[in-house]
């Protein structure tokens, strides 16, 4: 047991395959390192319970922390009594630069992050497939029925495809992808989200189980593409899943109009990514100066923040740089 640890995650971003996962479809997502979440974990609860939480939402004893916080305190309570933790006497600050609820995986970067804290706190040798185990009991509370790809993506060095049971397998990149992210301002809700595509499909399983189908295929003609380094072809591939989420009644006026936007500026290809109904889209532009050219194209059509990420080039310095807080913390 060490007085000090820090555990961290970065963000992700679901390039293609969201809300198919949920059916068992693949999925590719990819690490989002521009932004990240960490844990400290810190001797001294002196709560009731022994633990204490300091973020953005609350500082305090765990016993009072407020429902949307659930989640985490439940996730918290799994990892201690899965290290067989008592009587814990700590302190977890949690600090994330993840927009939330903005589908880039900021609960899940926070679980994650967390997980790993305790681990290294309690001197627990790191089990990858524990940390994504309980980090998941954080997802479950804030997604309910959550495929498993955030919490997978948010600890991974490179692109991956995701499929449920499967888990992840890396993906090699033949050409890097400049990515716009732009964000609508306003929050999505997976939960609801997810929850309506499953009545759309209890209402018209043939047309529903078209649209998930069509995803998958875009997904692996996507993943095809990536390989070889066919940029055109992703954006194709991305165009063509916009229009089955779109058809499946997660997209929205705000999402459209930024995919406009993005498809008008010169975007390869656009669409929304997580669970969309709010939240942000990415738009694929051919190189680094059109990726900056987009990024003022959305701004000026209204998105709230913009981000650029280069996907194929080593995507560890998150990693690093978490590392090095860590050592000069301690
Ligand atoms: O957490 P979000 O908003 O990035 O969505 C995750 C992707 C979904 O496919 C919509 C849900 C899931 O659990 O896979």
């Amino acid at each position: 047991m060490s007085n000090l640890s820090v555990g961290a995650a970065h963000g992700k971003i679901i390039l293609i395959g969201e809300h198919a996962v949920v059916y068992n479809k693949p999925a590719i997502a990819i690490p989002f390192t521009e932004v990240g979440a960490k844990a400290i974990i810190q001797e001294g609860g002196n709560d009731e319970s022994g633990c204490r939480l300091n973020c953005k939402y609350f500082c305090g004893p765990f016993e009072n922390a407020p429902e949307p916080l659930s989640g985490i305190t439940a996730c918290v309570h799994e990892t201690l009594s899965y290290l067989q933790v008592e009587k814990p006497n700590i302190t977890i600050r949690i600090e994330s630069s993840i927009p939330s609820g903005r589908g880039l995986g900021s609960s899940a970067a926070i679980a994650y992050a967390v997980v790993k804290g305790l681990f290294r706190y309690y001197g627990h040798q790191a089990n990858e497939d524990e940390i994504l185990r309980l980090a998941q009991v954080a997802e479950i509370f804030a997604h309910g029925n959550p495929s498993g790809i955030d919490v997978v993506a948010v600890g991974s060095e490179g692109p991956i495809r995701f499929q449920k049971g499967k888990g992840a397998v890396p993906l090699p990149i033949g050409k890097t992808l400049h990515l716009v992210i732009a964000d609508t301002g306003r929050f999505g809700d997976t939960r609801t989200a997810v929850e309506s595509i499953r009545t759309l499909y209890e209402q018209d399983r043939l047309t529903t189980q078209r649209s998930l189908d069509l995803i998958e295929d875009f997904t692996y003609h996507c993943e095809q593409a990536m390989a070889k380094g066919d940029v055109k072809l992703v954006g194709c591939c991305l165009n063509l899943a916009q229009e089955e989420l779109s058809a499946l009644g997660v997209s929205d006026e705000g999402i459209d109009r930024l995919v406009d936007v993005a498809r008008d500026s010169g975007a390869l290809g656009a669409k929304l990514t997580g669970g969309g109904r709010g939240g942000c889209i990415l738009a694929l532009a051919a190189d680094e100066q059109d990726a900056l050219q987009l990024s003022i194209s959305l701004k000026e059509a209204g998105a709230t923040e913009t981000y650029i990420s280069r996907i194929g080039m080593s995507q560890h310095h998150y990693f690093e740089k978490a590392e090095n807080e860590r050592a000069s913390e301690s």
